[in-house]
């Protein structure tokens, strides 16, 4: 009996030093900033006010509608991120970067090669038969003059045309080793690889529907300010259909400024990610 007492005097003792009293709980209510965890997405731990606080850089279209923005940014996260590397004057790669799973496009025989040793990474070059197939059954050919260089063999480019045109004319047309798309893989140029791409079947027929097979133009007609290029009609690197998506959506359909937010956003994006 004394046993069960003084344990019950131990067990009050011990709950009323944890509970605050009435006055205390007031104070609390009162003086606790709110905290509003009403999450925009369900794979993002944002509120509304973390969206624009935290991302730089954010469009108009993608501050007013940024559950759908997280959408497409939570499928994009999902892929290796090499694939959506900026890689332009101001975004190199090392000369050590190589495309991971590479294939000789020889081995699809559905694709309309114009030389030997085209090579692109596995995920690119199905991308490119699906493309390829699509234009096919509309009577329409795709010729692959370019696909994967190294990064010694843009180096090389590069130095030939520059002892042509000199150095400032051809950087405006053909990129410095580790500046060209050309490395990651996944890009590819078609035809003669001029202008002319632009009026031709094929070329129409890319400007229409390429992105329905993940396809993006890296040059459009009147960025060079913004890409560092001249336009380039007949140069695609493929990103995937929801990176076409967040590029046509909250980008103006202009890769090159998608990407810039991306390479700038992504480590935020990664921790805010909940998969
Ligand atoms: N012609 C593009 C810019 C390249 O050399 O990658
Ligand atoms: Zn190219």
């Amino acid at each position: 009996m004394k046993y069960h007492f003084i344990l019950l005097l131990t067990l009050s003792f011990l709950g009323s030093g944890c509970l605050p009293d009435a006055e205390n709980v007031n104070e609390y209510t009162e003086t606790a900033p709110e905290v509003n965890r009403e999450f925009i997405h369900e794979k993002f731990v944002f509120t509304a006010e973390d969206f624009e606080e935290q991302l730089t850089g954010l469009s108009i279209a993608a501050a007013e509608d940024p559950a759908g923005f997280l959408s497409i940014a939570a499928r994009m996260l999902e892929m290796p991120p090499e694939y959506l590397f900026l890689v332009d004057k101001n975004h190199v790669l090392d000369s050590e970067f190589l495309p991971e799973d590479s294939v000789d496009l020889a081995s699809y025989p559905e694709l309309i090669r114009g030389r030997d040793g085209l090579i692109l990474n596995r995920m690119a070059a199905e991308a490119l038969v699906n493309l390829s197939e699509a234009a096919a059954a509309e009577g329409i050919t795709l010729v692959i003059s370019s696909a994967y260089r190294s990064y010694e063999y843009q180096q090389g480019l590069f130095s030939r045309f520059a002892e042509k045109d000199g150095e400032e004319a051809t950087a405006r047309y053909s990129a410095r080793a580790g500046m060209s798309q050309h490395q990651l893989g996944t890009t590819v140029d078609f035809g003669d690889i001029s202008n002319a791409f632009s009026e031709s079947t094929a070329g129409i027929w890319m400007a229409e529907n390429a992105g329905e097979y993940g396809w993006s133009l890296s040059y459009p007609q009147g960025l060079e300010a913004e890409t560092g290029y001249a336009w380039e009609s007949w140069h695609w690197r493929w990103i995937g259909t929801d990176a076409v998506s967040m590029q046509d959506e909250y980008f103006d359909g202009v890769q090159q400024r998608m990407m810039i937010f991306w390479d700038v956003n992504v480590p935020r994006l990664r921790e805010a990610f909940v998969r």
